[in-house]
């Protein structure tokens, strides 16, 4: 065990003691740690095992059926990309697709969202939580090569 894995783990035991005296301390402490350390790690899922007498996989159940919980570090921007039925109509097959092989290029995090409430301009995707709609392959890959940063109008 390293230093460093030692100190993560002490943080963890630290979180999980602040929220000790609460009922259903869980969700806070796991909010509590993701806000710390920008994802709950498997190593986080266990510490946190331990200190609430519970079972790994109960951890581990919350933490992913969560959306917002991030199992590893996050990328800097995020990009959704509607998979939902009117998206998918309209070419939300490509536009995901695009996004998919494109992800590895920069600090963008692809996910996968069904409907942003934007259907009357599909296909939609959400970057860092502005919606942008009538979207396609070269527009998506336009907004990922540059790092989040190329909105299109
Ligand atoms: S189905 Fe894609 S925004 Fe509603």
């Amino acid at each position: 065990m390293t230093n460093e894995s030692i100190d993560a783990e002490a943080a963890v035991r630290q979180i999980c003691a602040a929220y000790a005296d609460r009922q259903g301390p869980l969700l806070p402490i796991l909010h509590a740690i993701q806000k710390s350390a920008g994802h709950v790690s498997d190593a986080a899922i266990e510490v946190i095992a331990d200190e609430l007498n519970l079972s790994r996989a109960e951890v581990f159940g919350v933490v992913t059926f969560y959306h917002d919980f991030h199992r590893k570090p996050h990328a800097t921007h995020v990009l959704k990309v509607c998979r939902a039925e009117a998206c998918q109509a309209v070419g939300g097959r490509e536009v995901w697709s695009a996004a998919s092989t494109v992800e590895a290029r920069g600090d963008v995090g692809v996910e996968a969202v069904y409907c942003l409430g934007n259907c009357a301009c599909a296909p939609s995707v959400q970057l860092d939580g502005r919606t942008l709609g009538r979207m396609d392959a070269a527009r998506v890959t336009a907004l990922l090569v540059s790092g989040g940063t190329g909105v299109p109008t």
